[in-house]
């Protein structure tokens, strides 16, 4: 039997990535793409998903979520992403369209019609989560699991502290990360980890297929603003990491804690914090990512990408 999922997302190169592997496992089935503001603006991240479904053939519907956060300012990743979020020109426009119903309503009508539990999968900012949490607090019985990617152990990335998911919306954040559901999280302690080196990058155009190369052709755009950025041999594959670890929960170290976000303004507004020794006796309810094998993880994307057109 397959792992039922719902992908939240912002796409983003490395969203894209995470829609590749879920798309290419024969382990999980996608039961809808749920789009969120975040890299780019709402309309261009469902224009994205839009995009890479069709291109891959799918028919798996979109829905388009919230397009900005309960309170915080916004904030955007065009720097990191380009100015479509997507610098894929082999991505035709798609013909597909949207669902009439919006992100938020599509999750609380499948969560509470559902027979089986439903794994949740974030790579953007937690806005629609946060809502449907607190719109419809009966749905968290039918939540398996929420696994996202945000935050970090250590620095930031969009600010000194924060990570750009974690920053865009704190308060949905911390909603999500006080939800009484089993909580997966991938920062960027681990996902900067994860760096797609030219020689990994190569891997992947070496597959054959069109997928290793138009994937290895965003890397490298995306891996042109990690080093000017940051000073990386490559791009990190943030947002993967949570569909890798699905598949492969062994690449990965984790450890179990409680984390929330700081809601105050100030310097380290957006940043988790991360109690990894209970000294707050408040419990430890979220199992953060500490290491990856990213070797191992890469072989997994090849593999993935291979079975794919
Ligand atoms: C996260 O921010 C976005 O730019 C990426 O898609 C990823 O989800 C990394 O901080
Ligand atoms: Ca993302």
């Amino acid at each position: 039997m397959t792992l039922p999922i719902i992908l939240d997302c912002d796409p983003g190169i490395d969203d894209a990535f995470s829609l590749a592997m879920a798309l290419a496992s024969d382990k999980l089935t996608i039961l809808g793409v749920t789009t969120t503001y975040g890299n780019v603006g709402l309309d261009q991240t469902t224009n994205n998903a839009l995009r890479i479904l069709d291109w891959f053939g799918s028919d798996i519907p979109v829905f388009a979520g919230v397009d900005r956060p309960l309170l915080a300012e916004t904030v955007d990743a065009a720097a990191y992403h380009g100015e479509t979020g997507l610098e894929a020109p082999e991505l035709a426009q798609p013909t597909s369209k949207k669902q009439p119903l919006d992100a938020v309503s599509f999750l609380i009508d499948t969560l509470r019609s559902t027979d089986r539990k439903i794994t949740l999968v974030a790579s953007g900012p937690l806005t629609n989560l946060a809502i449907v949490l607190r719109l419809a607090p009966d749905v968290i019985e039918n939540i398996e699991q929420i696994v996202f990617m945000g935050g970090s152990t250590d620095y930031g990335n969009d600010s000194p502290a924060a990570e750009f998911n974690m920053l865009c919306d704190p308060h949905a954040a911390q909603i999500v990360l006080s939800a009484d559901v089993p909580k997966i999280m991938f920062g960027l302690n681990v996902t900067h980890q994860v760096i797609a080196t030219p020689e990994r990058v190569q891997m992947l155009r070496d597959i054959g297929n069109d997928t290793g190369r138009v994937f290895a052709d965003m890397s490298v755009f995306f891996e042109k603003v990690y080093r000017e950025i940051y000073g990386f041999s490559g791009s990190a594959l943030h947002d993967p990491c949570t569909i890798a670890w699905l598949l492969k929960p062994d690449l990965f170290e984790m450890r179990k804690m409680r984390v929330d976000v700081d809601t105050n303004s100030g310097i380290s507004f957006g940043r988790t914090v991360h109690d990894i020794w209970n000294i707050g006796k408040k419990g430890c309810h979220t199992d953060v990512a500490l290491n990856a094998d990213a070797d191992g993880f890469f072989v997994l994307l090849r593999d993935l990408l291979a079975a794919l057109r």
